[in-house]
């Protein structure tokens, strides 16, 4: 867990943050992460849905939140005086193609009310952006932080529009905006919703239940990943950085890790005995990881505020199944020490 330093004391004595979507992959441990740092009164949880997980709902303060309604935003801000919003409430690549105009008014007009609210309540804000905001015309091998930005889906010009907006309020209103470009995120409190990435996840928890898993992408599909506790820390670290030194704050590309189906596959295999992968490729999903980097040059990142990844394939692999087995009951499973 991302803990309290002697340095953000001060800091978190003051804060009152609101999590946007925070039911959702990233939400559900950024709420937890944040408690634990800045204290369980200061991070007000807010989404659309209620939180299924009792322990959730009774670690700090929940709210039920809109963010299509601006007044509804806007009314929980004040109530709370908040002074930072993580806005994570978004639709993912997959269910964009299949429903583009839920996925503009969530990812467009949903940034915008919380972008007006900030603005008029003084918030930072924090918007997590993505590797689909990049394209085919893009340059896909250390995709460079600045470079050609054509995305081919409705999430990606979702995303990129939402780049350019938190640009704009921080030029032009100087809200406080800042983000990452973040790849494919592995976790295992909560799956992803409707990504293209999402095989990276399902393939864990497949390879437990079954020793078995088909693939929706060529098993030579290169794509960026981050584990989740690198992509807390990478949110933390930023929100906290000195503003003085952000340059590229909307917003920075971050990876860290890069591989194929086939190579993860690989790697499992040396825990899972046995792991068997087969692929039955969707041309939606394909076509969408194709237009995507396969591995994106992170060093504004790095030297603006110093963000380092702490997990590559291997630990990450070794950390999923480690929690993974534990929970599905296999107390004898075999994780190969190498
Ligand atoms: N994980 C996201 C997706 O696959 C990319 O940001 O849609």
């Amino acid at each position: 867990m991302y803990a309290p330093d002697a340095n953000c004391n001060w800091w978190s004595s003051m804060k009152r943050i609101l999590i946007t979507g925070a039911i959702g992959q990233i939400g559900t441990e950024l709420t937890m992460a944040l408690r634990q740092r800045y204290g369980a009164d200061h991070v007000i949880a807010t989404d659309i849905r209620m939180p299924a997980d009792r322990s959730f709902l009774e670690s700090g303060p929940f709210e039920f939140l809109d963010v299509l309604d601006p007044h509804h935003i806007t009314r929980v801000m004040s109530i709370h005086q908040a002074d930072t919003i993580y806005h994570l409430a978004a639709i993912l690549s997959a269910v964009g193609e299949n429903r583009p105009n839920q996925a503009w008014q969530v990812n467009v007009n949903g940034l915008y009310n919380v972008l007006e609210a900030a603005r008029q309540y003084h918030c930072a804000v924090f918007v997590p952006s993505s590797i689909g905001v990049f394209g085919n015309s893009t340059p896909l091998d250390r995709t460079p932080q600045v470079t050609i930005q054509r995305p081919e889906t409705m999430y990606g010009v979702t995303k990129l529009a939402g780049e350019l907006l938190c640009q704009y309020y921080f030029r032009r209103f100087g809200v406080d905006t800042r983000g990452v470009r973040f790849p494919g995120i592995i976790s295992y409190e909560t799956e992803p919703g409707g990504g293209t990435t999402d095989y990276a996840v399902e393939i864990f928890i497949e390879a437990i239940k079954h020793k078995k898993y088909t693939c929706y992408l060529r098993p030579d599909t290169s794509l960026d990943m981050m584990y989740m506790p690198d992509a807390i820390r990478a949110m933390v670290d930023l929100m906290e950085a000195d503003p003085d030194r952000l340059e590229h704050r909307n917003a920075y590309n971050v990876t860290a890790m890069s591989f194929t189906p086939s190579e993860l596959a690989r790697e499992i295999t040396q825990y899972v005995p046995g792991f068997a992968i087969e692929y039955q490729i969707d041309p939606v999903r394909q076509a969408i990881a194709d237009s995507w980097p396969n591995s994106m040059d992170d060093s504004a990142a790095r030297t603006e505020w110093g963000w380092r990844p702490e997990f590559d394939m291997r630990a990450m692999t070794r950390g999923m199944l480690e929690v993974l087995a534990k929970r599905h009951g296999h107390t004898d499973f075999r994780l190969v020490s190498r």
